[in-house]
């Protein structure tokens, strides 16, 4: 399975997908990150691992509808079959989910429903989550659509809420959780794809 990441930020994901499919664990490869940033820490790290990098964002190209071109037809040529939202913190227009419906996923710190939606990203969610005196938090993968955080739930992990806990404190906790279930779940969704081409080919 060949797999593009988005991330405008650090890319502590990214970095666990392209390791994870380097040592095998994965059975699948990295083709592409796809950043809006370009002093992003995750390209720095997409450089360290030797992996193709786009920069792109209103800045590169002012003009939406040629950006979606330039980020759809990159996505084709390298075949990726799944896109993997890592810390995007950009919509993605509907043109490209249009296109690339279903194999579009999306990690949030939080168990969603609860604590998505608009503006809900980063220490913005872990400092709701405090605020309303919640025992527990989680990470939740999705399938992306066009509204914010409402696409299907593939996965979901919790992290219990200490004393003295911090939004810095729950986000490190989250990342860690994180790490382990967006590879967790790429995992199931290759072996659901194998599955249904075994299925195919016998049916055939
Ligand atoms: C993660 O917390 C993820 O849930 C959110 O953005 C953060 C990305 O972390 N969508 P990193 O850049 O992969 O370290």
């Amino acid at each position: 399975m060949r797999i593009a990441v988005f991330a405008s930020h650090n890319g502590s994901n990214f970095q666990a997908i392209t390791e994870a499919c380097k040592s095998g664990e994965i059975k699948g490869e990295v083709a592409l990150l796809i950043s809006n940033n370009k002093k992003s820490q995750a390209i720095a790290r997409a450089k360290n691992l030797h992996i193709q990098f786009l920069h792109i964002s209103e800045n590169v190209e002012p003009n939406e509808q040629l950006r979606d071109t330039k980020i759809s037809s990159l996505l084709n040529e390298h075949n990726c079959e799944l896109v993997v939202l890592a810390g995007y913190m950009k919509k993605l227009s509907s043109s490209i989910i249009d296109s690339f419906g279903g194999k579009i996923i999306n990690i949030h710190p939080s168990l969603l429903p609860k604590y998505g939606g608009k503006g809900m990203y980063g220490s913005k969610v872990h400092k709701e989550v405090l605020k309303n005196k919640e025992y527990v938090s989680g990470v939740t993968v999705h399938l992306v659509n066009s509204d914010y955080d409402k696409g299907k739930i593939l996965s979901q992990q919790t992290i219990p809420i200490t004393e003295n806990e911090t939004p810095e404190s729950l986000a490190e906790k989250a990342r860690r959780v994180e790490h382990h279930l967006i590879i967790k779940t790429i995992k199931e969704i290759i072996e659901k794809k194998n599955r249904l081409a075994r299925y195919e080919k016998k049916t055939k």
